[in-house]
């Protein structure tokens, strides 16, 4: 007993309204007394309820019906009703029913509720339900959009490797890699050195795939392992590197709110706060402007509810904090370009402002409601003898980056790029309060099974 071509999904159900069809599904739920049996069933595609009559199949089936237990396997037969108080619009009139195997006992996820840790310990599980589900299929989605924006825009995909030579975003959160004791390598934190030789013989490209950062910090916005989409174009600017990011990033959001309506709404997400971001205009202040907007907000004790309230304002030259980030993200409907941050508190490779050495041509784009960063970009070092110095001055091993120099060797341009979280824009999307639950398995420091 295999599914077949001919089988459905329950997403498709509402095309077979009045015919017979037959799908696999797991159970979720089941009620019912006496002659009537409810069953909530699942296929991964969306939920559906059959009702399985007494009158209308064997005694047998209505039988197995009865003894099917949750998250159960069964392949089913029948008629597709319209239903209009049904999610979905339909319901399943239940003619035959085989369950695929008994269950090993009882599962472990009951309707009642669990704590996130019992949940996170029963992952491999959990994904079954319907929040993960809505969650992981809006990340789905929005994996799609960015492989169809990118190529849409000329873009080749370029893969950089996970062993990498070298530091590139602070040598603190290295994940270093033993080679059989005879050398070292280290887990990637950027695709972004090698998206630039990528850049560089192939004009646009970008990157995309796991990524790992050593962060002891436990923030609802940080994993050790994330994916990171890192577009690099050659030749590009400050300038059109910040066009690129809208351009993105909006389409990424009126993607999902074509396409996951029904997620969204599982969700309860509030779409209307998430509309702007999908019109593009998003405003644009300097590194100087936003402390001053910060401040602003907090000298009136305008602040966003899950904000401290002893919360201090940024000192010139100082990164702003997770804090910082909500407040300014919450004064914009819609996500903000940060650009031009002091230099000393950026990454090496980053090309100076030519009005303002202290600060670099780069930008972060913070997201509305408290999201925080979503984005992170710059020009790059173009000039050989600028980018070598930088390498040194950070105590970086130049052998390390001889590579890399070679750009500026032989053929050298302006060029720029960015890196956007893949889990920090579905956590922001969906609206989740913690980018744990944006990925399939999350890797932090309190957690590394399943
Ligand atoms: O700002 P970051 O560190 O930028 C870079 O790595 C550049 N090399 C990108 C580039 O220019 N090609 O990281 C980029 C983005 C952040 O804005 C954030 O969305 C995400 O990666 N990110 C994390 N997401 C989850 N967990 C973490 N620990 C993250 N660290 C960064
Ligand atoms: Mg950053």
């Amino acid at each position: 007993m295999t599914a077949t071509d001919t089988d459905v999904t329950i997403h498709d159900l509402g095309q077979h309204v009045g015919e017979t069809v037959t799908l696999s599904a797991w159970l979720t739920d089941k009620s019912g007394k006496g002659k009537l049996q409810f069953l909530k069933l699942r296929d991964g595609s969306g939920f559906v309820q059959a009702t399985v009559f007494r009158g209308d199949v064997t005694e047998e089936v209505f039988e197995a019906a009865r003894r099917l237990s949750q998250e159960q396997a069964v392949r089913v037969t029948g008629e597709v009703r319209s239903d209009e108080r049904a999610p979905g619009g339909v319901e399943l009139s239940v003619r035959d029913l085989v369950p695929y195997a008994e269950n090993g006992g009882e599962y472990p996820i009951t309707p009642k509720e669990h704590g996130i840790e019992f949940l996170l310990d029963h992952r491999h599980l959990w994904l079954r339900h319907r929040r993960p589900w809505a969650v992981l299929r809006v990340r789905d989605c929005v994996q799609r959009s960015i492989v169809d924006f990118f190529h849409g825009e000329g873009f080749v995909r370029f893969d950089a490797p996970f062993f990498t030579p070298n530091a590139a975003e602070g040598t603190t959160e290295l994940f270093e890699i033993d080679l059989f004791g005879e050398d070292r390598a280290y887990l990637s934190q950027t695709g972004q050195l090698h998206a630039e030789a990528g850049a560089l013989a192939f004009g646009k490209v970008y990157t995309f795939g796991p990524t790992f950062r050593a962060e002891k910090s436990r923030t609802r916005r940080h994993l050790l392992e994330f994916w990171m989409v890192e577009p690099e174009v050659a030749p590009s600017s400050h300038e059109e590197n910040m066009a690129l990011q809208e351009r993105f990033v909006s389409f990424l959001v009126r993607r999902v709110l074509e396409e996951c309506g029904a997620e969204l709404e599982t969700l309860g997400r509030d779409v209307e706060r998430l509309r702007p971001a999908a019109s593009g205009n998003y405003p644009r202040v300097t590194y100087t402007e936003a402390l001053e907007i910060i401040r602003q907000h907090i000298e009136a004790g305008d602040l966003p509810p899950n904000v401290q309230p002893d919360v201090q304002p940024v000192e010139w030259g100082d990164d702003l904090g997770a804090p910082h980030e909500t407040i300014l993200g919450s004064h914009f409907d819609r996500p903000v370009i940060v650009e031009k941050y002091p230099a000393a508190i950026k990454a090496f490779y980053m090309q100076p402002d030519p009005g303002d050495a202290r600060l670099a041509l780069c930008d972060d784009m913070i997201a509305p409601e408290g999201y925080g960063e979503i984005i992170g970009g710059s020009e790059r070092i173009h000039d050989y003898e600028l980018l070598r110095s930088r390498i040194e001055h950070e105590g970086l091993p130049l052998e390390a980056f001889d590579w890399y120099l070679d750009l500026r060797r032989y053929g050298s341009v302006p060029h720029a790029g960015f890196g956007m979280g893949l889990e920090r824009v579905v956590a922001w999307i969906t609206g989740i309060d913690h980018i744990r639950e944006a990925i399939p398995f999350p890797r932090m420091l309190t957690r590394m099974v399943p």
